[in-house]
This record gives structure tokens, C-alpha cells and sequence, in this order.
């Protein structure tokens, strides 16, 4: 099976193509030099040439503050190029799978969102990720697109990785404690995709993993964790936060947890508890000092 991944070189993009190497696909992952979203026509060239049997769309415009004062580019890569990619994949009669995200919501709920709740994007960057699963959906009607939240890996850029470094410089953290959502190790969201893959599903499904935390529970179990396992913090301490005290140029959901009963179904194994991959990921991210 050949699988071409755009994103490769992001955080999720990364444990993908491992999971998708181990499984024995045969992986194509253009650079920007190649497939590059703010040049229209590189898309459909490369994705022609290539003629993979499916196209997994991990490339996004990730940076959710800076797109409010860059809507264009935001809309440009994360509305009207995953069009492209779609259409693209349409063409050569390959399957389309397409990453999405929990900012899509309003964070108005207290329960966990299904997949057939209204929508109701807060930022720039939610916007124009909703509006890419509307035009991925139209250009592809039996794609797949995953919802998923608060991604970490071991590499990449994410929350796990600025806590670590701030708990190793800083003697006080002041962290967000009233923003609800499931982080997600890039790892089990990688082997979810290729069971989906597998299973020729279609639709949208929520994927994250296990259990719910704020951004202050979650700091404090990664330094929990990180202590645990040996490595060298500062013996400082976390003090949860209001949003208010902490403002951001896009505004972020409440509560994005995200039900799992969906896709549950239809993977092999129970979806992990988010601490338990936590844990995981800083293991493997022990043993990778370049990460
Ligand atoms: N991070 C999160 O917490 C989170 C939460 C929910 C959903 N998501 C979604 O999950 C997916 C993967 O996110 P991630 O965290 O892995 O993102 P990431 O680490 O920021 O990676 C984004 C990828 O997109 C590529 N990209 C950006 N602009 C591009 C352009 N103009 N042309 C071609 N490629 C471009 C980047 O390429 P380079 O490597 O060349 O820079 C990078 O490989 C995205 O769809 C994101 O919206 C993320």
C-alpha cells in the first residue's frame, strides 16, 4: 500500500510515517520544496504523479495565536489546500484522510462532544479548520476526518516540551487551569489512523486519548511524571491560573473533550488513559536527547 503523508516533518506527521513503515506501506512525504500549500499547483502535480492509494493529510497551519493576524495563509493552507489535497486524492482513486481538531467547538458543553454536535469555531484557526472538513467532505465524500486534541510527541513542538523546559529554568509556572480538553499522544492517534485506514472507514470521528485535564493538571503530571523518571527539574512549583490572566490573540475553548465512543468501536484495543501515554512519550523522549 503507498501512502502519501503531507505534514511529514510535523509532530503527528513523524509518528505516522513510524507506524505506517512498520505496517509495511510503502511512504511518499513531499517537502515544501515539492508540494508547498501556499502554491496551489504543486498539489495536484505531486499528488498525480505519486498515485498513492490513500493521501493522509497531517499539514496544517498549526501556529492557532498567529493566525489571527495571518488569516489568509491560515484559510489558504488549512481551507483551500486541503480542497486541493482532496480533490487530488479523488482523482486518483485514492482513500482521503484528513486531521482536524477540537478548536472547531465553542467549548460551550460540559459533556464530551460527539461528532454530530454543531460546531462552532472561537478563533481564526478553528474557523479555517472547520471549513477544511467541509471542503475536504465536498471534494471527497467518503473521506475520513479525525478531530483530535492537544497533541504531543517526543518531537515537534508542544506543551509537554515548553513545561519540561520551563521547569528546568523557572521557579514558578503559572498555568491555565480553566480550559478543559484530552491530550494526546501523537503515537496512539498514529495507530488509531491506520486501523481506521484498514477498516475503510468514512465520516468524521473524535479521536484523543483517555480521561480529561486542564492545562494545570496536565502541566503538573508532566513534571510528576518527568521527576518520576529522573529528569533534572527544578524543584519549583505550578500555580494554576484564570484565562484572564493569561491572554492570548485567539481565544481558545473552555471544554473540548472530545467522546471516543465512535471510533472506539471500531479500533482493536481500548483507546489509552492520557496519563498513561504521557508517561510513555517521556520515556521514549528520555532515550531521544535530540528530540
Ligand atoms: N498540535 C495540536 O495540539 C493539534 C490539536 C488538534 C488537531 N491538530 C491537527 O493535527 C494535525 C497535525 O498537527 P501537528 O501538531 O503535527 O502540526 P505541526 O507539528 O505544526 O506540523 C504541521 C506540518 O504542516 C506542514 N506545513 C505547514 N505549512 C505548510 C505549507 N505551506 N505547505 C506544506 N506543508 C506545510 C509543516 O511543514 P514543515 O515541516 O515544512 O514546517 C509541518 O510538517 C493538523 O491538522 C492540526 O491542525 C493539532
Amino acid at each position: 500500500m503507498k501512502v502519501l503523508v503531507t505534514g511529514a516533518r510535523g509532530q503527528l506527521g513523524q509518528d505516522l510515517c513510524d507506524q505506517l513503515h512498520t505496517r509495511g506501506a510503502e511512504l511518499v512525504t513531499p517537502d515544501r520544496q515539492q508540494m508547498d500549500f501556499l502554491r496551489p499547483e504543486s498539489i495536484a502535480d505531486t499528488i498525480q504523479a505519486a498515485s498513492p492509494d490513500w493521501v493522509v493529510n497531517c499539514a496544517a497551519y498549526t501556529r492557532v495565536d498567529n493566525a489571527e493576524a495571518e488569516p489568509e495563509a491560515a484559510f489558504c493552507i488549512n481551507r483551500d489546500a486541503a480542497r486541493l489535497v482532496a480533490q487530488a486524492a479523488s482523482a486518483v482513486n485514492a482513500g482521503m484522510l484528513h486531521i482536524s481538531t477540537d478548536f472547531v467547538f465553542s467549548g460551550a458543553h460540559d459533556q464530551p462532544y460527539e461528532e454530530t454536535d454543531a460546531t462552532g469555531p472561537l478563533s481564526v484557526y478553528g474557523r479555517s479548520k472547520q471549513e477544511g472538513e467541509l471542503a475536504v467532505q465536498e471534494a471527497c465524500p467518503g473521506s475520513i476526518i479525525v478531530r483530535t486534541s492537544w497533541l504531543y510527541g517526543a518531537r515537534g513542538r508542544n506543551f509537554v516540551k515548553t513545561v519540561l523546559r520551563l521547569a528546568r529554568e523557572r521557579d514558578e509556572l503559572r498555568i491555565v487551569s480553566d480550559q478543559t480538553g484530552s491530550p494526546t499522544w501523537t503515537r496512539d492517534l498514529a495507530a488509531a489512523l491506520w486501523q481506521l485506514m484498514q477498516r475503510r472507514a468514512a465520516g468524521v470521528f473524535h479521536y484523543s486519548n483517555g480521561g480529561q485535564a486542564s492545562w494545570y493538571e496536565f502541566a503538573c503530571a508532566i513534571v510528576e511524571e518527568a521527576r518520576d523518571l529522573g529528569f533534572a527539574l527544578k524543584p519549583g512549583r505550578i500555580t494554576p491560573i484564570a484565562t484572564r490572566e493569561y491572554p492570548t490573540p485567539a481565544t481558545r475553548p473552555a471544554y473540548s473533550v472530545l467522546s471516543r465512543e465512535k471510533i472506539q468501536s471500531l479500533l482493536d484495543q481500548p483507546i489509552p488513559d492520557w496519563r498513561q501515554s504521557l508517561r510513555l512519550m517521556l520515556e521514549e523522549l528520555q532515550q531521544c536527547p535530540d528530540c
